[in-house]
């Protein structure tokens, strides 16, 4: 069925390439400049949304096998991921039941227990405490009752995806939608795991605002994906998330062949936008195609973010395809540092001199329109109605440039 849907963006993107035409939004709109600087914002963005919604924590890749983790710190809550012996991914607070010592240090790995460093406390990748060092002298415990925090945590998609707060139980296919089934015709769950850079940015939205931009790339991107890059997107809204194609001139070629021959790798193309902070984009290299996954997480403060680029790909490591990967997020990298957040953190200098006080999103920019939109709803919305809010699929208004 979801193939039918790739189908169906496919024709209407054909549609409109054949008439010449483009999908815009209908309006331009307008945001406050404050909203990129003001810390009770960035205060209430932390506690409504990046809190509240599921987030992408890691790649199925990442934790490969049984017994396999992560652990890292995510908008202020230190997190652990485990996979456990029955292939399942949990994820609890990475906090120890005793004390509260941190219990597993921030990294990857594989164990079947976890050991406090603290006094030993053990538990296993159910979270269950498993180990009581010198019990007797401590005293009777109920062991059941000293587990590990479990927070909602599920895997679609070759994505983990979770919660970071206990105190939210989020419906994870709710709040993906559609999106998380088109998005495993990508196979990022078969996929190898290259690599990650993490790099420090401006604050998350002024970041994640790039993203989603199309317009920029012939001109911030000139020197490195060259003038000659369309500055035309489309946007086709999926819930929060959104997909965003170019003009792709192959797809001409197909326009009267049967649709069972469209190839799916022209079925899937473009960049996969993640609410709120997250970007899937594929790159074709000698040997394959490398995909960056980038999530965008707020810093310490309004004006910080670090992002996370994780590198996958189909193609199994060889000598030959490990170096062309080396080289494309060499220069992934340079293109995100030196020309996006470079021109992201002069933003975050001007838009603290008071000088504007709003900013404006064309009619081409239908792509941060849909994400800015959905910022407002999802803080407007109380926590018993956040999973109805991303049950529904109703276009944001003024942001509805991929209907
Ligand atoms: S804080 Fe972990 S065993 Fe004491
Ligand atoms: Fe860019």
């Amino acid at each position: 069925m979801s193939r039918g849907r790739l189908i169906e963006m496919a024709r209407e993107q054909l549609a409109h390439q054949q008439a010449g035409t483009m999908p815009l939004a209908p309006s331009i709109t307008r945001l406050p400049v404050a909203n990129y600087f003001d810390p009770a914002r960035f205060q209430l963005e932390l506690d409504r949304m990046f809190r509240r919604v599921p987030l992408a924590l890691a790649m199925s890749a990442e934790l490969r096998e049984p017994n396999s983790y992560k652990a890292m710190d995510v908008v202020g809550v230190p997190l652990l991921l485990v996979r456990g012996g029955d292939g399942q991914v949990r994820g609890f607070v990475n906090m120890c039941s005793h004390r509260g010592a941190k219990l597993v240090t921030d990294g990857a790995g594989s164990t079947r227990r976890f050991t406090c460093p603290y006094h030993a406390w053990s538990f296993d990748a159910a979270g269950d405490l498993v180990g009581v060092f010198r019990e007797k002298s401590f005293g009777e415990l109920d062991h059941t009752c000293f587990g590990l925090t479990p927070l909602t945590v599920a895997e679609r998609g070759g994505i983990v995806w979770g919660c970071v707060s206990p105190k939210h139980t989020p419906d994870v296919d709710a709040f993906l939608g559609e999106f998380g089934e088109l998005i495993e015709h990508l196979r990022l769950g078969e996929m190898h795991h290259y690599g990650r850079r993490e790099l420090d940015g401006p604050n998350w939205k002024v970041a994640f605002d790039g993203y989603t931009d199309i317009y920029h790339l012939p001109v911030l991107h000139r020197r490195t994906f060259g003038e000659d890059i369309s500055p035309e997107g489309f946007f086709h809204p999926l819930g929060p998330h959104q997909r965003i194609t170019g003009p792709r001139g192959r797809w001409l070629a197909y326009a009267d062949r049967p649709e069972d021959e469209w190839p799916d790798d022209l079925l899937i193309a473009g960049i996969w936008s993640i609410f709120p902070h997250g970007s899937i984009a594929a790159f074709d290299i000698d040997g394959g195609t490398l995909y960056q996954i980038a999530r965008i997480f707020p810093g310490e403060t309004a004006e910080q973010s670090v992002s996370h680029l994780d590198y996958v790909s189909l193609t199994p490591p060889s000598p030959e395809f490990t170096a062309a990967v080396e080289r494309q997020i060499d220069f992934l990298v340079h293109v995100v540092r030196d020309e996006d957040y470079a021109t992201g953190l002069d933003i975050q200098r001007t838009v603290r001199t008071g000088a504007k006080t709003e900013f404006v999103f064309g009619r081409n920019e239908g792509g941060a329109q849909h994400v800015h939109g959905w910022i407002d709803r999802v803080l407007a919305t109380a926590d018993d109605d956040l999973d109805d809010l991303f049950r529904s699929t109703r276009p944001v208004a003024g942001a509805s440039a991929g209907d």
